[in-house]
């Protein structure tokens, strides 16, 4: 039922497998398009990398999936997939799309374009491919260069980048941080900062991280004992997918969702945020609203970097007694509320 495809792309269920796809598998897919190409999108399916992405294809009608959904898979194949390359991402993301589309989205022999801009490289990206077994036309459309040809029978899924850090009282807990994600190459300092304040909470039944990224936050919490689960959110379906692989083999449960509004995530007696502190005025007034109501329900701890806690402690200070704990170069705001506060175990 492609209906089932169609409901909101969230939450993980840990086994991989959801029913849905399975019901999916006896329709069919006119064309798969993974991201949104330069011309809009045409008829077919949708893989999102991003939140607006998938509103953009449901809101015209589109059977759409997170591009973290679409890697766990099975779904129906089609005869041909439009890989719109996304920009900053890094060409160590092609064999990644080249898995996807070999491995869950075409048919045997069937075709696939990718279309990418000048700037993007597609010599760079072809010679990627031809060493993965593809052999690719080049056309060029004004700014696009479109890269089409017939599908390889088989395709590998490359491992991706990654590091080892320290999480509280956890060493050397292995993490995938690849592909364009927040801090890839190590734990960021305001991540670090804000989970050593967490650490300090007393236990809860769960906790929520806002802007999970790859996972470090709510995985840190849960291997400390925090928290026996944890939920996220975040607008990028990359970071998600390496949320979800993290979460796994560090054996954390861990349930995603594919949302700008931190309301998306079932309110917990704990929430962390280390702050996209990049978006612009109208997003963080509506982020920080959200997050103001998630503190109705417990505590709120945000990090932010300490040249900017005045742009964010103006969205907090009017809710309620607010405290500060200073890093050396972040700081935690906290935020709480007595209502759904969890007496220590
Ligand atoms: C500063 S990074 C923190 C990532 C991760 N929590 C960490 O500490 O490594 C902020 C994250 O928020 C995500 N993001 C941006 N806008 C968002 C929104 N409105 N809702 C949820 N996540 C958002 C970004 O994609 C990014 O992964």
């Amino acid at each position: 039922m492609i209906g089932s495809l169609a409901s909101p792309a969230h939450i993980h269920d840990g086994e991989g497998g959801p029913l849905r796809y399975a019901e999916a598998n006896k329709t069919t897919i006119p064309r798969w398009q993974v991201g949104v190409p330069p011309e809009g999108l045409g008829k077919g399916g949708v893989v999102a990398f991003t939140e607006s992405e998938l509103i953009a294809a449901r809101t015209g009608g589109l059977l759409a999936l997170g591009f973290n959904e679409a890697m766990r898979g099975p779904l129906p194949r089609s005869q041909e997939v439009h890989i719109a390359l996304p920009a900053y991402r890094g060409k160590r993301l092609v064999p990644v799309l080249a898995w996807l589309a070999v491995e869950r989205l075409v048919v045997p022999r069937g075709r696939v374009a990718w279309s990418m801009t000048k700037q993007q490289g597609p010599d760079s990206v072809r010679a990627v491919l031809d060493g993965l077994g593809w052999n690719l036309d080049k056309q060029r459309a004004g700014r696009v260069v479109r890269l089409h040809g017939e599908a390889p029978a088989a395709a590998a899924l490359p491992l991706p980048r990654g590091f080892t850090a320290d999480l509280g009282r956890r060493s050397g807990v292995d993490l995938v941080a690849d592909y364009g994600v927040f801090s890839p190459d190590r734990l960021d300092e305001g991540t670090a900062l804000l989970l050593d304040i967490a650490l300090r909470e007393p236990p809860v039944s769960r906790v929520a991280d806002i802007g999970v990224g790859y996972g470090a936050l709510a995985i840190g919490l849960v291997l400390n004992g925090i928290a026996p689960s944890a939920v996220g959110t975040d607008v990028d379906a990359i970071a998600l997918w390496l949320s979800e692989e993290n979460a796994r083999s560090n054996s954390v449960p861990l349930d995603l969702a594919l949302s700008s509004d931190p309301m998306a995530a079932a309110p917990t007696p704990l929430t962390v945020v280390n702050v996209p502190t990049h978006i612009d005025a109208a997003e963080t007034a509506a982020f920080m609203a959200s997050l103001v109501e998630r503190a109705q329900h417990g505590r709120l701890l945000i990090v932010v970097h300490a040249s900017l806690e005045g742009r964010y402690v103006r969205y907090l200070s009017s809710h309620g007694p607010l405290q500060r704990h200073p890093g050396p170069a972040h700081v935690v705001l906290e935020l709480g509320s007595s209502v759904g506060i969890e007496s220590r175990a």
